[in-house]
């Protein structure tokens, strides 16, 4: 099947100056009329270098409460490590067409790897600027490298790399988010699926748009994951919907963002919040950004924790199969 990438269209206008028209959002979405200009707060940066585990504790625990998004700073993971995954990423998208065809996911019915455009129009019959890159990092039974490119070389190592690394980081804050909620500190990974827990790359190429103010990247959403740790390039796009307006991310380099998506909500009964999030587009510019989600397995059913609940904090989400939910979700269901 024939897809048209969002990357040949842009290629198209970069040449004619024209935008088409299924890129332009209604007014209530369009970037130039919804992006808050006045003084706004920046998300939480939060340093783990030094900071003593009650400290940690505290700040991850409000960020996540009142924002459902922070930066981390001196996470540990190399720098190094993390040029590598973006070097290897943004030459693969630089190939020609027909070899980054040879992965596309819409040729592979029912998989949930490989390389992709969004196929159906959003609401309102608009369509996002952005191609990407999907497949499991983790754990090493879920990882099918026949999907990954091979093309560069070096691709494979480079996020073998980096996934060994975000691994223990995801792991020091499920244990710091389970803290922060009174529990013991393995209770939300164990809630996860233990090592069971799934770890999904995506890599999300954004090229230049003739009209960033009218265009997407990524419509308004929170993951339905657990959590999200995501590593932007330099070119800014993220937005979060903080206090009824979008704000822009100031992403500091080297930090990485972590989101917190429905799932981690669900199990704090609501005390940690999904945060509402969506990106914009550059002019001149590549955006590109690697977010990778962390989820239960499919058959794994979330609900509140049952140590969160009581008669005085009824639990407000029905507990659900997490496969079960990403279907619901991905199809605009009620939960
Ligand atoms: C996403 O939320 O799916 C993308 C985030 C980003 O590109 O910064
Ligand atoms: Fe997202």
């Amino acid at each position: 099947m024939e897809v048209e990438r969002v990357q040949v269209i842009a290629s198209v206008c970069a040449a004619d100056g024209v935008m088409p028209p299924e890129f332009i959002r209604s007014e209530h979405e369009q970037p130039g009329i919804t992006t808050y200009r006045g003084p706004a707060p920046e998300i939480p940066v939060i340093d783990l270098a030094g900071a003593d585990q009650d400290r940690l504790t505290i700040a991850v625990a409000e960020a996540s409460r009142e924002w459902g998004i922070f930066q981390l700073l001196n996470h540990g993971i190399p720098r190094e490590v993390i040029r590598e995954l973006q070097r290897v990423g943004k030459e693969f998208f630089e190939l020609p067409q027909e070899e980054k065809e040879m992965y596309a996911m819409e040729c592979k019915p029912g998989s949930s790897e490989g390389y992709g455009t969004k196929l159906q129009r959003e609401l309102e019959g608009k369509k996002a600027w952005v191609d990407f890159f999907f497949h499991y990092v983790s754990p090493p039974a879920r990882v099918n490298h026949a999907i990954w490119p091979k093309n560069p070389a070096d691709y494979r190592k480079a996020n073998e790399e980096y996934a060994k690394h975000l691994v223990g980081l995801v792991d020091k804050m499920l244990m710091t988010l389970s803290r922060g909620l009174g529990l013991e500190e393995h209770v939300l990974k164990e809630a996860l699926g233990g090592d069971g827990l799934e770890l999904r790359l995506k890599i999300n190429y954004y090229p230049p748009c003739p009209r960033p103010d009218l265009a997407l990247g990524v419509v308004a959403h929170t993951d339905m994951c657990a959590l999200t740790f995501l590593l932007p390039n330099l070119v800014p796009g993220l937005q979060v919907f903080k206090d009824e307006h979008w704000i822009d991310v100031n992403f500091i380099p080297n930090a990485v963002i972590v989101h917190i998506g429905d799932q981690i909500e669900i199990l704090s009964n609501g005390t940690y919040k999904s945060v509402l999030h969506r990106t914009t587009v550059n002019k001149e510019k590549v955006r590109m950004s690697w977010p990778v989600f962390c989820a239960p397995p499919g058959e794994m059913v979330i609900g509140p924790l049952q140590q969160l609940v009581g008669d005085e904090s009824p639990a407000k989400y029905k507990p659900k199969k997490y496969k079960d939910y990403a279907y619901c979700k991905l199809n605009k269901l009620p939960q």
